[in-house]
Formats: structure tokens, C-alpha cells, sequence
């Protein structure tokens, strides 16, 4: 039995650089056609010309494969020349709370402040990707935010904003109640809850920010990706961390699934008989809500055992060791 996608988008990933551009970015080129690359490196990609020379970096990581990248902006204040000169090489500017995650130091700080960038963004058209997490007590961080999302997207109705890797029920219910929001999910929220993580011996390639939820979250997220809910995204939030800093005291937030997420989609997709929305989970949604034109690029899996690997290079892959029923064919 085999299965083809088309042009499969992670709309949120994180490629980094240096030598760890190196080992992931081919990773991520094996299966999709693109991907929305995050800003949040040391510094910042807060520049046109940081996004540049970033976005070449990551060409050449992926070598001869078809990939797009679609760059990001890390969210400053920015003046109406810098976002008019940015339009055209950006899929979107992204917007961290300034501490809640990963490199975030340098974000917003006092959300009304950020109001006039987004008042120009609105008018350029420029999306707004957002980290929703409040300060608050953890699994409360996510759901104590979305009342900042109510507020943008009375503010700015005309502002495309995409509520990044959402992990609760009640994030999900906003999408109906603006038009112009939307949100990712990764393939981690999909799978697991905290139960998972930390509920019997501590699974540090399970944690990540936003932390994974209840059941209850967990299946409402996923009902709406296997009804490619119109206004949900894959964004796989796939995030590399070395092994020693995954299994260590002070852990670094991040799970690792670029390698193995659209194998482990098909899977979930078959076991509740809904291969026939993955298409549109996977690409077609993207491709309409961004206005997207991807490469073109034919994924085919076959029904045939893969054993996930311990490690790509010194990152360890969700899943590691464990046999997956589906493959990339040839792999
Ligand atoms: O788990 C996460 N890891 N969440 C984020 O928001 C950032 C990411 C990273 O960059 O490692
Ligand atoms: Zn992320």
C-alpha cells in the first residue's frame, strides 16, 4: 500500500544554524516542499539583511533538494520603511512574549507597544505569527493569553494572525469567533499530554513550551486536524536541541519530529480513517490561508516498517527506537 502527498508545509519549524542547520535542515527538505522559518536565534533574525544572509544559510543547508524557505521576522518595533523594504521577503514577522520560551529574551515586553508595528503590518498585509503564553502559571499560560488575541484581532481586524502551536481547547473555539485568526498545531500536541512528559518517569524529549495538555485538549486538537479544520495549519514546531542540554538538569524546551512527522501523520491519519483530510491538514490549508504557490514535490510512503533512528547527528528524534508502519518510499 502506498500514499502520496503534495507538497507538504511545516508552516513552524526551527532550522537554527551553524553545524545544527546542517544536520536538520536536509531533514526537513526530505519531506516538505517548505517551511516557515522561526527568528529566534542569538541575536535575533530582526534585519532585512540578517534575513538574507540567514535565508541563504539555510539554502545551502538543504542542498539540492526542494525546499522554500519562508522567513520570518522577529518582532520588534519596526518603522514603516523597514516593513515596506521586509514585505516582500517575508511569510510573516513573529512575535514572542519576551521571556516565555527559547531565545525570547529579546522580545515584547509591553504589548501595547507593540500596537503601531502591528497597525502598519495590518495595512502591508504582513501576517502575524504569535507565541501565546502569558507569565502565568503554566498550564494557564496559554489560555490566560487568548484574551490578547481577542484584543489584536478587535484592534486589527484587517491582520492576518496565526496563533502558533496551540495546545488547549479553548484556543481552538476562538478561531471561530474572528475571521481573519488562525493557528498551527504541531504533530507533539497531537500525541501527547503532560502525562506524558511528566507524569511517570520525566521524558525530557517530550518537553517543550507550550507544555502539552489534558487528554481533553489533546482530542479536541486533534478531531479538528483530522477534519483539516479550514483554519488550522501543520506547523511541527520540530525543535533541535543537542542531547546534553535535552537530558540534563535545566532542560531545554523543544521536542525533535522534523524527520519523521509526515510517516507518523500518515500513521495517525490511517488509524482514525481520515487519510483523505491529510492533504488539505498538511498543504492545502496553508496554501490558502498564506495565498502560498510551494514547489511542487511528491512525497510517497509506503506501508512498510521504519525503526526511528536513536539519533540524527547528536539530536533525539521523538519516537527514537520505535517502529513506525509507515516509510518514506525508498528509505
Ligand atoms: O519548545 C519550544 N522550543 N518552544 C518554543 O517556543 C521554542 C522552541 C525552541 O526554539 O527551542
Ligand atoms: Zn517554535
Amino acid at each position: 500500500m502506498t500514499f502520496e502527498l503534495q507538497s507538504p508545509l511545516d508552516m513552524h519549524i526551527h532550522l537554527r544554524e551553524g553545524a545544527m542547520l546542517k544536520t536538520v535542515a536536509p531533514l526537513s527538505a526530505g519531506t516538505f516542499a517548505g517551511g516557515v522559518v522561526m527568528p529566534n536565534l542569538v541575536p535575533p533574525v530582526d534585519s532585512l539583511a540578517r534575513l538574507q544572509a540567514y535565508r541563504e544559510e539555510v539554502l545551502a543547508g538543504v542542498g539540492d533538494a526542494v525546499f522554500e524557505p519562508y522567513m520570518t521576522l522577529f518582532f520588534r518595533n519596526y518603522t514603516r520603511e523597514e516593513l515596506e523594504a521586509a514585505r516582500d521577503h517575508v511569510i510573516g514577522i513573529k512575535l514572542y512574549p519576551a521571556g516565555v520560551t527559547t531565545n525570547s529574551e529579546a522580545g515584547v515586553a509591553v504589548l501595547e507597544e507593540a500596537e503601531p508595528t502591528m497597525a502598519i503590518m495590518e495595512e502591508l498585509s504582513i501576517p502575524l505569527l504569535v507565541h501565546g503564553e502569558s507569565g502565568g502559571f503554566v498550564m494557564d499560560r496559554e489560555h490566560e493569553f487568548l484574551s490578547v488575541y481577542e484584543h489584536i484581532a478587535t484592534r486589527f481586524p484587517q491582520l492576518t494572525i496565526i496563533m502558533e502551536h496551540i495546545t488547549t481547547a479553548s484556543a481552538l473555539a476562538l478561531l471561530d469567533r474572528f475571521e481573519k485568526l488562525h493557528a498551527t498545531v504541531t504533530l507533539h500536541h497531537l500525541l501527547v499530554t503532560l502525562d506524558d512528559v511528566a507524569g511517570g518517569l520525566l521524558d525530557p524529549h517530550l518537553f517543550c513550551k507550550p507544555i502539552p495538555k489534558r487528554p481533553e485538549d489533546r482530542s479536541a486538537l486533534l478531531a479538528a486536524a483530522l477534519a483539516a479544520h479550514p483554519r488550522l495549519m501543520f506547523g511541527s514546531d520540530s525543535a533541535p536541541h543537542p542531547v546534553d542540554q535535552k537530558e540534563c538538569c535545566g532542560c531545554a524546551a523543544g521536542v525533535f519530529t522534523a524527520p519523521i512527522a509526515v510517516q507518523v501523520l500518515v500513521e495517525l491519519f490511517e488509524a482514525h480513517d481520515r487519510l483523505d483530510r491529510l492533504q488539505d491538514f498538511i498543504s492545502g490549508n496553508a496554501q490558502r490561508i498564506y495565498g502560498l504557490h510551494p514547489p511542487e514535490k511528491t512525497v510517497l510512503l509506503e506501508k512498510a516498517d521504519f525503526t526511528v533512528p536513536a539519533r540524527y547527528g547528536d539530536v533525539v528524534p521523538i519516537k527514537a527506537g520505535q517502529t513506525l508502519s509507515w516509510s518514506l518510499s525508498g528509505s
